[in-house]
């Protein structure tokens, strides 16, 4: 990382030598450094082979989560690992009967809101493996008023998603596909319950992990349109 920081002779400011890189290269083609290929190679993955995820290297993807930077260093992140497949497709099952009951809802026609719940169904359920984050209140601090009290419960949320930041990008570098998904966030009692987690557990995102059976392509918005510079 240090070779990328550059003292730029004008102001006698010490600006990163990636601002001055990014805008003249194309992404594809920059920097060897292994840092930035696991940055910018890393994809969302979401077809898996059959090899199964060893425990080790699901432990260093922890290891990677759990280095994250955290409101007051109290780590509210909690992890569920399920590498069992019944497990697992008892979890893809249910969350799933969530969804289609609430495309239905929305007036999805039955026969899209199906389709989708089965791909949903079929991605968690076929994982080679599933991490759920979870956010615990526990060791945060606790206010009178709601206000404060949403704001550090958002420091909790925000802690736990630089976790799985963290967890996704090793699990690139580790060779593995993963892909962050939404579900439990919108089925967290069916989530809490199959899976048996503690009360003060806050079901927040599975990411389904893999050796990958795909590869996928990405774009991002140029810097120029979402940055102000001051
Ligand atoms: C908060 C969040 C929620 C996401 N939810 C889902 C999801 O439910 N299903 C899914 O297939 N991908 C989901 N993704 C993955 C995004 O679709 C993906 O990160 C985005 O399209 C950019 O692609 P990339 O990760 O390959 O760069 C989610 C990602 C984030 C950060």
């Amino acid at each position: 990382m240090r070779r990328l920081w550059a003292g730029i002779a004008s102001h006698g400011v010490q600006v990163p030598l990636i601002h001055v890189i990014i805008p003249i290269m194309s992404i594809s083609s920059q920097l060897a450094d292994p840092f930035w290929q696991t940055l910018l190679h890393r994809r969302s993955i979401r077809r898996y082979t059959d090899q199964p995820v060893p425990r080790p290297l699901l432990e260093r993807l922890l290891t990677a989560a759990i280095w994250a930077p955290n409101a007051h260093n109290r780590q509210p992140w909690r992890f569920a690992v399920i590498t069992d497949r019944s497990r697992q497709q008892q979890l893809a099952k249910s969350m799933a009967e969530r969804w289609e009951r609430d495309l239905l809802a929305d007036g999805a026609a039955p026969e899209l809101a199906q389709r989708r719940a089965a791909i949903s169904r079929e991605r968690i359920g076929t994982a080679g493996a599933i991490v759920v984050g979870c956010l615990s209140m526990i060791d945060m601090d606790h206010y009178p008023d709601n206000e404060r009290q949403h704001l550090e419960w958002l420091m909790a949320a925000q802690s736990t998603t630089l976790a799985l930041g963290n967890l996704l990008l090793a699990a690139h570098h580790e060779g593995l596909g993963a892909c962050w998904m939404c579900a439990p966030l919108f089925a967290p009692e069916r989530v809490k319950e199959i899976l048996n987690l503690p009360d003060d557990w806050e079901p927040q995102a599975s990411i389904t992990l893999g050796y990958p059976a795909e590869k996928k392509d990405k774009t991002r918005k140029p810097i120029e349109d979402i940055v102000i510079w001051q």
